[in-house]
């Protein structure tokens, strides 16, 4: 049997797995390829550190030329992560005539048109499936599969690090602070989880599937996002007692007047299969104008999970299938027609506020008042007061109907300047 050779740049976390799957299921892969895969190359900055993979000698290397520069080496795999050196590792790459598979999200999101069009000037490919959702296959679901669709709605949970945070404040009363310690502690969150607590990590996720899915061009910052960082406990326990679990969703949604997009901490029904999606899992539901409801879980992230999709995208790219899809998605090329994006104000949908007020007579009036002169009809109120004390505050739930987000945002405004509130009110959207 002939021998292709691959290589790998950055032996942490996912390149480890990448190894330990190459090296170890190598019958395997040499039965999906039709030729054995052998990781000739793998590029690290620290080549002492035990990463618990047997390697054969001269495997591992600090120099990047000794990659670059092997020309049996076709297909490279990016694992450094962050925008630079990454960034300037793939254009290097490409021009060195390897085709590129990255998980790298962030780059991605920032810049795909750069690193495209390079690819598409050395008639190479990259290829990108562990980038969103980890060992989900909605890249490639979108890609192919569901080519005949025009999407219609697509709503996903995409950071694993969220929602292990959300399940275990909902589940056991965990408060914030300790959630995100446990789900360091566990692997899930980075020594600094800013990134996916504030909902960027998933607002890139929704830019790359958002250009893949709808042909949406915009840089990821434009894109309205709200992290699980302004959940409180309390909201999480308000929200079960009116039948719905907290989820930080992702949201790409075909209107008449262009795709809606955001990120949003959400108020899901608990019975459906988002609200359910538990811990560390991330789910993708697509709907398609002719293949209907599509629901895809799994496994977000972790070591096997997204080596899974790493892999996958290797022997794809080995049988020359990667190149084919690469060339006809066209994806960032300049030629594609732009998707018109609605402006985040005109988005329409229910919220979920809490106020906390003075609890005095009139308050509730002045607040609904307002609430009406910004043309937002209220569908529940429910009140509590926070202890027996006359001068303690009161927890107003208003649960609304369908308004404009530029409506919603003027109230809240307006109530926040109100002598009688006490705090910054809190907004979530509501499915
Ligand atoms: N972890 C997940 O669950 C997950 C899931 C989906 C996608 N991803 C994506 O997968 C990629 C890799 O993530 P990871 O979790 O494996 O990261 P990681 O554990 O931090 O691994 C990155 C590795 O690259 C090395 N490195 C840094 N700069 C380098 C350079 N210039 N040349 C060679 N090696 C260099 C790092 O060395 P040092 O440690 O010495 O800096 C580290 O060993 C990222 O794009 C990430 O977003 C990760």
């Amino acid at each position: 049997m002939d021998t292709v050779k691959v290589a790998l740049i950055g032996f942490g976390t996912i390149g480890t797995g990448v190894a330990k799957i190459l090296f170890g299921q190598r019958e395997r892969i040499a039965r999906a390829v039709g030729r054995n895969v052998e990781l000739t190359r793998i590029c690290d900055k620290d080549t002492q550190r035990d990463r618990g993979v047997k390697l054969p000698p001269d495997v591992l290397t600090d120099d990047l030329n000794a990659i670059s520069n092997d020309s049996e080496i076709s297909t490279v795999v990016e694992l450094v992560g962050g925008i630079e050196p990454a960034r300037s590792i793939i254009l290097s790459l490409l021009k060195s005539g390897k085709n590129v598979v990255t998980a790298n999200k962030a780059l991605l999101a920032t810049h795909g048109s750069e690193i495209f069009d390079a690819a598409r000037s050395y008639n190479r490919s990259v290829s990108f499936e562990a980038a969103v959702g980890g060992a989900i296959p909605v890249i490639n679901a979108i890609s192919t599969a569901l080519q005949a669709n025009e999407l219609r709605q697509l709503q996903a949970i995409v950071n694993g690090t969220c929602n292990f945070i959300l399940t275990q404040m909902e589940e056991h009363g965990t408060n914030y602070a300790t959630a995100v310690a446990e789900a360091q502690r566990l692997g899930y969150a980075e020594a600094n989880p800013a990134m996916d607590v504030n909902g960027t990590d998933t607002v890139q996720k929704l830019a790359i599937l958002a250009h893949l899915g709808f042909g949406v061009k915009l840089n990821w910052q434009d894109i309205p996002r709200t992290g699980i960082d302004t959940v409180e406990a309390i909201d999480i326990v308000y929200a079960k007692r009116l039948g719905y679990r907290i989820k930080l969703l992702a949201v790409a949604e075909a209107t008449p007047d262009g795709i809606e997009l955001y990120v949003s901490p959400t108020l899901v029904k608990i019975d459906t299969p988002v609200a359910n999606v538990r811990d560390s899992f991330n789910i993708v539901r697509i709907v398609g104008d002719v293949a209907g409801d599509i629901v895809l879980q799994g496994r977000g992230a972790g070591e096997l999970p997204t080596a899974s999709a790493v892999v996958g995208d290797m022997i794809d790219t080995i049988l020359g299938r990667a190149k084919i899809t690469f060339d006809i998605l066209n994806l960032w090329g300049k030629e594609r027609p732009v998707t018109k994006i609605k402006n985040p104000a005109e988005i329409c949908g229910k919220n979920y506020l809490r106020f906390l007020v003075e609890d005095r007579p009139g308050v509730l009036a002045e607040i609904a008042g307002i609430l009406g002169r910004h043309k937002i009809s209220i569908a529940s109120v429910l009140q509590q007061q926070d202890n027996e004390s006359d001068d303690s505050p009161a927890t107003l739930i208003f649960m609304t109907h369908i308004s404009r987000e530029g409506d919603t945002i003027a109230a809240i405004d307006t109530i926040d300047s109100l002598a009688c509130v006490r705090g910054k009110t809190v907004r979530m959207r509501v499915e």
